[in-house]
């Protein structure tokens, strides 16, 4: 993609910070450290986003036990490998190998079984995953998967020297891996020069957040850290987001419509009500979650 049939977006309004968030160190799956970004308390003010964990380390006992067989129903997970290798296994029979850029969007739908386990047992693993939720007609629709490497997903290089990875949704012109009608998700990942400037338009009304993963950036007037979220405001009249970078930086920026329905979670089941968590539970424990496809 060259800089000439690129449209750069004209933001005259620009986003200010609402605030910084450090996130929380945790554990999940069979005890892989990692820093959860995007924690339960923050899915209403982040609506239609559930979840956001960061993991990064170059210690294999941080991650080396992956996460072994576990279910999700009602929302979509989206897996992007920074560095590092991770075998995807699940329920609909479909195998993937995640490494070194690649990201794989996973619709749960009404339920897979999977499992997501590190293929390296020495270096550095470091990628995020960010849960995207479902309308509620559509949570129990049939699970979707899809890996993209590195080289397949869109990318450009903006005339200030910003290179961009469009993962989802659009950005000066360029359509991204995936699109989304309902949330219209936009998932970017910025690799800024020093004293690069990025402009992306954002409906004032979607939800937005930058995650910063290396270096510093400015947004608003506000000096974002590394591993830093800023929390975008959503001011009437704003028009986008203006990022700007004083020293080589890496960020994403993610923004989407809310769903504005309720939600009701109980660890990796995500639906509107109490009733359909109970539906959920049970039908995990019976066998009939994710049973179609593998156990016929
Ligand atoms: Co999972």
């Amino acid at each position: 993609m060259t800089a000439a049939t690129l449209t750069a977006p004209s933001v005259q309004q620009p986003r200010r910070v609402e605030r910084l968030i450090a996130g929380q160190p945790t554990s999940d799956g069979a005890g892989v450290k990692l820093t959860r970004v995007l924690t339960q308390d923050l899915q209403r003010r982040l609506d239609p986003f559930l979840m956001l964990d960061a993991f990064g380390s170059d210690n294999p006992d941080d991650y080396i036990a992956g996460f072994p067989d576990h279910p999700h129903r009602g929302f979509e997970t989206i897996t992007y490998m920074i560095a590092g290798r991770m075998l995807h296994r699940d329920s609909a029979g479909h195998e993937g190998l995640l490494e070194n850029g690649g990201v794989q969007w996973m619709t749960a739908g009404k339920g897979v079984i999977h499992s997501e386990i590190p293929q390296q047992e020495a270096g550095v693993m470091e990628g995020f995953q960010l849960w995207l939720n479902l309308p509620g007609r559509d949570k129990m629709n049939a699970p979707w998967y899809r890996d993209f490497k590195n080289a397949e997903l869109p990318r450009f290089t903006t005339p200030e020297g910003v290179g961009v990875t469009v993962i989802a949704g659009e950005s000066h012109g360029v359509a991204g891996a995936v699109t989304r009608e309902t949330t219209a998700p936009v998932y970017l990942d910025l690799h800024f020069q020093t004293g690069a400037t990025f402009a992306q338009a954002l409906p004032a009304t979607h939800n937005a957040f930058v995650y910063v993963y290396r270096g510093e950036v400015t947004v608003g007037g506000q000096r974002v850290p590394a591993q830093r979220m800023a929390l975008l405001a959503n001011e009437p009249g704003s028009d986008g987001v203006v990022i700007t970078a004083s020293a080589d930086a890496k960020a994403l920026l993610i923004a989407g419509r809310p769903l504005n329905e309720p939600i009701a979670q109980y660890g990796p089941f995500v639906m509107n009500t109490k009733e359909e968590i109970y539906q959920a539970l049970n039908d995990f424990r019976d066998g009939r979650l994710g049973e179609e496809s593998h156990r016929a």
